[in-house]
């Protein structure tokens, strides 16, 4: 089985991402990586969930919507029907049980839930929860910014969570974001990632089809 690739909308104007990722789904891509800023969350500030409604009707991926926003639940009646996976910051609760009932509110409106973890923080934080997530999108980057150097601190979060993942028969995805290419992609896989993000390497690239296939490898 090969890993999955899923394309970050950060390089792209929004009027252009559906005409965009249906030449990238051609190009081999598995999902469409909505990164949401609020300029408070992290500086950066982009386009608003409420605008990823208007063309999801044209977005022909599934939408793995990165939420790097302070209030992330306050979108959950946008994104219902909206998202594929919902993904929020464990940063932004301050209390497990806070961040328990989060997550439980994302899954029973429907939509697969994923929990990200910044470059700082500790895996182990998210140990406990980790029965109910979907998804763990860890940062190989400080979020905020596309075009990033990978931090090789983060692959041994990757092994930690792929090996808490098989000891305790645990069943979600582990997404990784920032600074990937094919070296640092293939590092990742390796490490136990499902799901590669990619930004700047592939909008970079002239030739996306063999761009995005040099992000995917037997796991
Ligand atoms: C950064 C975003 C990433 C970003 C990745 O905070 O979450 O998804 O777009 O971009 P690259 O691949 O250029 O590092
Ligand atoms: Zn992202």
């Amino acid at each position: 089985m090969e890993n999955k690739v899923s394309i970050s909308t950060l390089p792209y104007r929004f009027d252009e991402l559906p005409k965009i990722f249906n030449e990238l789904k051609e190009c081999g891509a598995d999902f469409a990586h909505c990164d949401i800023m609020d300029g408070q969350f992290v500086e950066n500030k982009t386009y608003t969930p409420m605008m990823l409604q208007d063309i999801k009707g044209l977005m022909p991926l599934p939408l793995d919507v990165h939420l790097m926003v302070n209030d992330p639940l306050q979108y959950l009646s946008t994104l219902k029907g909206v998202a594929y996976y919902y993904t929020i910051h464990c940063e932004c609760f301050k209390d497990m049980n806070i961040l328990k009932d989060a997550l439980v509110s994302i899954k029973k409106i429907g939509l697969k839930v994923g929990l990200a973890v910044d470059l700082q923080t500790d895996i182990e934080n998210i140990f406990e929860v980790l029965n109910i997530v979907d998804l763990v999108l860890i940062m190989t980057v400080k979020a905020g910014a596309g075009g990033q150097k990978f931090s090789e601190s983060a692959l041994d979060k990757v092994k930690k969570l792929n090996l808490f993942k098989r000891n305790n028969n645990l069943f979600f995805e582990i997404e990784v974001d920032g600074g990937i290419n094919d070296k640092t992609a293939k590092m990742c896989v390796n490490a136990g990632a499902d799901i590669v993000v990619s930004g700047s390497f592939v909008s970079s690239s002239n030739d996306k089809k063999n761009t995005i296939n040099s992000l995917k490898f037997d796991k």
